[in-house]
């Protein structure tokens, strides 16, 4: 059974007094285990699909079925799927709060959740993300990109979720350390048998990492091409 399904989703935006659809009939389907991706100009609808599937967005219609579970528009998630289903935005730098230190970004989310015990959590997600533990004590600021993009990873997988959304995760950073948090990714995923949402608008990325991938143009899914597709370099000529 896939681990997600959606089906005709839609989301439309008024702004400045005009509807603006975002999302226009998007269908998919994502296999548990997979890395399914979505490629596609900017402003296509890509990243509110996700904010819908993270259930940040919550006005839309259409068919959602996370993990089993139909969710609804317009509501919270409710119990297990709060951590289950997990994002990482693309400016690690604009995800983190300024004023509050990696120790206290890492501790809060299991804390909200009644997780325990704090400090091995933290430490071990630190552990797993490659950073040191005495990166705890430190601002973003005082951190690298890079450093900063692991810390947001690590606390996407604090609560332990079986699909990670990932919004052009790599595109703020340098080429040299994209390279090393794509390959952290895919350890990861392997290590806790997770399912990735993708976004990218890198053909090179997403050839590395996809197991299927799909063309989005104005907010509906286009095409979608299968790993043979994608070592092809198929999607390179539909996304140019
Ligand atoms: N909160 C919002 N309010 C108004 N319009 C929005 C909002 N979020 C996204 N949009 C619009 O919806 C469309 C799709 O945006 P988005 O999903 O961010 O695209 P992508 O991630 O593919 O670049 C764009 O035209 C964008 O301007
Ligand atoms: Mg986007």
């Amino acid at each position: 059974m896939a681990i997600v399904e959606v089906k005709d989703l839609g989301v439309e935006f008024i702004a400045k007094g005009t509807l603006k659809t975002a999302v226009a009939g998007a269908s998919f389907l994502i296999e548990p285990g997979e890395t399914f991706s979505l490629i596609g100009e900017s402003g296509c609808g890509k990243s509110t699909i996700l904010r819908v599937l993270a259930g940040l967005q919550r006005d839309w219609r259409g068919q959602v079925n996370l993990l089993g579970n139909a969710i609804a528009a317009g509501k919270r998630f409710q119990g297990t799927l709060r951590r289950e289903v997990q994002m990482v935005f693309q400016d690690p730098y604009a995800s983190l709060h300024p004023n509050h230190t990696i120790w206290r970004t890492l501790a809060e989310p299991l804390k909200i959740h009644g997780e325990n015990p704090i400090e091995a959590r933290v430490n071990d997600a630190l552990t797993q993300v490659g950073l040191p533990s005495d990166a705890a004590s430190r601002y973003p600021h005082q951190l690298s990109g890079g450093q900063r993009q692991r810390v947001a990873i690590a606390r996407a997988l604090l609560l332990r979720p079986r699909i990670l959304l990932l919004d052009e995760p790599t595109s703020a950073l340098d080429m040299s350390v994209q390279a090393e948090i794509l390959n952290l990714l895919n350890r990861l995923k392997e290590q806790h048998k997770m399912t990735y949402l993708l976004v990218s608008h890198d053909a090179d990325v997403i050839a590395h990492m996809s197991d299927r991938a799909a063309f989005m143009a104005a907010g509906a899914i286009q095409r979608t091409f299968d790993r043979a597709a994608l070592v092809r370099g198929e999607h390179r000529l539909a996304a140019a």
